[in-house]
């Protein structure tokens, strides 16, 4: 072969494995309202940034039939490439080829890149289309998925690692974007289940649609497995481009810094009156937030989830910061199973990618019912309490109401290492809410008074004035200043300022053992 021809060869090899299943199948996926793995790494990567490697993998099967059936790539493109001029490694499945199954093959060529990964302190992001293990490959398909859950389990708090759902993902498939930081799915044509629509109705004789079983929408506000729901593959693929603007490329490094023309003394008179006088009315927490953070811009994570806590990212000063807020306008900001889980993976995260945490609380304590009990709401409840403890990057907290009973401790107080706390004057700092209190405490009395309620009432305002105020826990130092509202940006960004080197550690151990 001349060289010619050798030049000629590679350049066909290459146009054979950018058409992977052929333009009928390509059509196909486009129909579905789909778009090839090449053309989401397009819009997924800097413009021209991806190197592809093993492109010309193809799979070793002879069963089947199979043996006649080789698709340059295998149908999974593997590489590295930049996001906003940062390194990552990606994968994307190949819906046109074999339905984007799973092979031998295709499972090496994304545990060759997630080693890489690891090796290079690079977050990775897997796009997801995919019809599961390659039912003609059997034991070898499954052997492929156990290698890559346990790399994505070792790189589990090393590495950002990211999953977009962008087809389907089923069965013991969905186990690796499980164990990933972040699942983002596109609403009406990404669907993720264990066990699909068929064999519910086989086994339980239930009659589920695939979108409504596993669908975005169900994921992101029902289990809580998705951490976002975008509109579509545009949307998401620029979503996961955006989070990684606040992380850090890997456990060791910090998140990097965005320069902001957003003054750090910045006043918010608003932020004034946001809290309202009466103790039990609801106000939005996402307003003090968005007050507070550069730009008024705050990047929401698991927003249609467990909405009485809210998290996400947003900047101080240009830092990232991960925020962690009690939400009043929804249950009253109680705690509960879904927002103890939701808070405390969230808190976790950004302890293991030294993102500084800073806690909005307002909360009346753990949401009362046998529902949560059953749940088991004690245990989950000690999943936030816990992440709380171990966590070890800076901790802010500003209690802007309410901070009752355990709750109080659970919420970044001073007391689990909390770095700094603030509380505003309309904090109310206690065992439990004055009426409540009361109840307990003058039972009897009440029972024997003349007005019993006058009577409560006048007990319930005394214990408000004593024990319903900042003052009582900033007189022993557990508030180290209540501060104003409006000036809740400069004293967050000064805090921060001094605190960002903070460097603590705990016991050394294998690891704990966080109540699961
Ligand atoms: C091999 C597969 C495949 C698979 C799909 N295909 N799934 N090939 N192994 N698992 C092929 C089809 O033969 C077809 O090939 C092409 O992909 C597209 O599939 P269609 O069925 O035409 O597409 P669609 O109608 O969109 O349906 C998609 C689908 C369906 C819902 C994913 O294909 C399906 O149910 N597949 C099987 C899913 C499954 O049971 N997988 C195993 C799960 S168990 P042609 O040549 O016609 O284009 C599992 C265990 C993992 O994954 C365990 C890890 C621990």
């Amino acid at each position: 072969m001349s060289l010619q021809e050798r030049f000629e060869e590679l350049h066909r090899l290459h146009r054979r494995a950018e058409v992977a299943g052929g333009e009928e199948r390509i059509q196909r996926q486009h129909k579905a309202g789909k778009k090839t793995a090449r053309e989401r790494l397009e819009l997924l990567l800097d413009k021209g940034s991806f190197a592809e490697v093993d492109k010309f993998v193809v799979h070793q099967c002879r069963d089947f039939g199979m043996d006649t059936q080789k698709i340059l790539g295998d149908g999974v493109v593997t590489g590295s490439g930049r996001i906003h001029g940062r390194p990552v490694f990606v994968f994307a499945q190949d819906f046109t080829v074999f339905g984007g199954s799973l092979s031998e093959a295709y499972a090496r060529k994304i545990c060759k890149i997630m080693d890489l990964a690891m090796k290079t302190g690079v977050p990775i992001i897997g796009l997801n289309d995919s019809g599961g293990a390659r039912i003609q490959e059997g034991v070898v398909s499954l052997a492929g998925y156990a290698d890559i859950f346990l790399r994505n389990t070792l790189a589990s708090g090393v590495i950002p690692q990211i999953s977009a759902i962008l087809g389907p993902c089923a069965g013991g498939a969905v186990y690796s974007p499980a164990v990933m930081d972040f699942v983002v799915m596109v609403k009406h044509t990404a669907y993720m289940f264990v066990t699909g629509p068929d064999v519910i109705k086989a086994v339980t004789h239930e009659e589920v649609s695939a979108e409504e079983l596993g669908g975005a929408a169900r994921h992101a506000g029902t289990s809580g497995v998705a951490h976002f729901a975008s509109e579509s593959e545009e949307e998401c693929l620029a979503l996961i481009r955006e989070l990684l603007t606040f992380l850090p490329q890997n456990n060791m490094e910090e998140p990097p810094i965005r320069q902001t023309l957003d003054p750090p003394d910045r006043v918010d008179e608003p932020l004034q009156t946001i809290v309202p006088d009466q103790p039990n009315k609801p106000y939005d927490m996402k307003e003090i937030i968005r007050a507070v953070l550069d730009d008024r811009y705050f990047f929401e994570v698991h927003a249609d989830f467990a909405p009485n806590i809210v998290i996400g990212f947003g900047r101080l000063n240009g830092r990232p910061v991960g925020i962690v807020g009690n939400q009043p306008a929804h249950l009253a900001g109680c705690l509960d199973i879904n927002a103890s889980v939701k808070g405390a993976r969230f808190v976790r995260f950004c302890d293991c990618f030294n993102v500084p945490l800073v806690t909005f609380e307002d909360v009346p304590g753990f949401l009362p019912g046998t529902a949560q009990e059953y749940g088991g709401i004690i245990k989950h409840g000690a999943k936030l309490l816990f992440a709380y403890c171990e966590a070890t990057v800076p901790k802010l907290t500003v209690i802007t109401r309410k901070a009752y009973g355990g709750a109080y401790c659970v919420m970044s107080s001073k007391h689990i290492r909390g770095d700094v706390n603030f509380a505003y004057p309309t904090a109310e700092i206690a065992v439990m809410g004055p009426e409540a209190a009361v109840n307990i405490l003058y039972r009897r009395e009440m029972e024997g008074a003349h007005e019993p309620v006058k009577f409560r009432d006048e007990r319930a305002r005394e214990y408000r004035e004593k024990f319903a105020n900042p003052f009582a826990a900033a007189e022993r130092g557990y508030i180290d200043e209540v501060i104003e509202p409006r000036d809740t940006r400069r004293r967050l960004i000064q805090a921060l300022d001094i605190v960002h080197t903070k460097r603590d550690s705990n016991p050394p151990k294998k690891h704990g053992n966080i109540p699961l």
